[in-house]
């Protein structure tokens, strides 16, 4: 039984509404990067938005990020119309929504230190903070942020430049988390790092969307990595949506064309063999003297130069 594929599962409320969604560049006979695009995603799930390169994942979060305007089509966010809000409205709904990207380097001002990185959001988007007393309130926020995502509170005055990938990669969905959002878009967050440590990172997601029941609205080309954190997966093409379904359903019987083409290209382990693989990675990663252990956990002994290079 096929139920609408684009709508969310009824039991989740709707966070996220994409209705008619289209992006074109360069004017008439320029591309069309976003095709119609409707898609609903509930309140505390992971969708998945799969598609090989150049297809429109990345334009479609900058639209749902309002970091574009779609050239037809609206984007709901809590039932409200980003298109229809005045600036000061949408600046203050913005909060709920941050993205966490594949490169998070090339978002750092190498400059600045991770406590002024991390605090950055919170800064925009609370004036309290910006005072005195704001000051020492960011200070210990972000030290419970950085242990939060599995880094040493202590590490607060040091540059980006001194950590790893992995570890990076952590500052940055401290950043995003600074402001409380609601939900999360992660463009190809784990793409540029090793596959130990994007284990790790998947594994920080979870804990976290466990703990602060988060929406994730998650790019990839990865499906193994897709199998492992989605609980619908949406295909897309071209710009246009061609399956989206509940996320075992769509890896064990893809309906579309493509999408088998795509599943062929790249096989997904079978789901039992995934969970052992993960298991071991993170055991592996306990030992390195890595994260694996429970917030806070980080203790003593400087775990931000721990478990890799620079
Ligand atoms: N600012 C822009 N101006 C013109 N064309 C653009 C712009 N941004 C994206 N495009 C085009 O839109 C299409 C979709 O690009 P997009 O970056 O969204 O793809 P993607 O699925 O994220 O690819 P990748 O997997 O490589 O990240 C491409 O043809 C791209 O060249
Ligand atoms: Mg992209």
């Amino acid at each position: 039984m096929t139920t609408d594929a684009g709508t969310a599962p009824k039991t989740r409320r709707p966070l996220l509404e994409l209705a008619g969604l289209r992006k074109e560049f360069g004017g008439r006979h320029g591309t069309v990067a976003v095709d119609d695009v409707s898609l609903t995603v509930g309140e505390g799930e992971t969708l998945a938005l799969v598609g090989e390169s150049g297809c429109g994942k990345t334009t479609l979060t900058r639209l749902l990020l309002r970091l574009e305007q779609p050239t037809a089509g609206t984007v709901r966010f809590d039932g409200q119309d980003l298109g229809a809000l005045a600036p000061a409205e949408l600046r203050r709904l913005r909060r709920q929504f941050q993205v966490v990207l594949q490169d998070p380097y090339s978002s750092m001002n190498p400059r600045l230190t991770i406590s002024a990185i991390v605090a950055e959001p919170m800064v925009t988007h609370d004036p309290e903070a910006r005072g005195r007393n704001g000051r020492r309130q960011i200070r210990e926020r972000v030290g419970a942020l950085l242990e939060s995502v599995g880094l040493d509170g202590g590490i607060q005055d040091r540059y980006p430049h001194e950590f790893s990938g992995g570890q990076r990669q952590r500052v940055s969905i401290a950043r995003a988390l600074a402001v409380e959002p609601r939900l999360v878009v992660l463009d190809e967050p784990t793409s540029a790092l090793d596959v130990s440590v994007q284990a790790r990172i998947l594994d920080l997601l979870a804990e976290l969307q466990q703990r602060r029941g988060l929406t994730y609205f998650f790019v990839s080309h990865n499906l193994a990595v897709v199998q492992q954190v989605a609980d619908r997966i949406a295909v897309m093409r071209q710009g246009r949506l061609v399956e989206v379904g509940e996320a075992a359903q769509v890896l064990r019987d893809p309906q579309h064309p493509y999408t088998r083409q795509l599943l062929d290209a790249v096989p997904v382990p079978d789901p039992r063999r995934g969970r052992r693989a993960r298991a071991a990675a993170g055991a592996d990663a306990a030992t390195a003297g890595g994260t694996g252990g429970g917030s806070g956990g980080a203790g003593h002994g400087g775990p931000a130069t721990a478990g890799g290079g620079r």
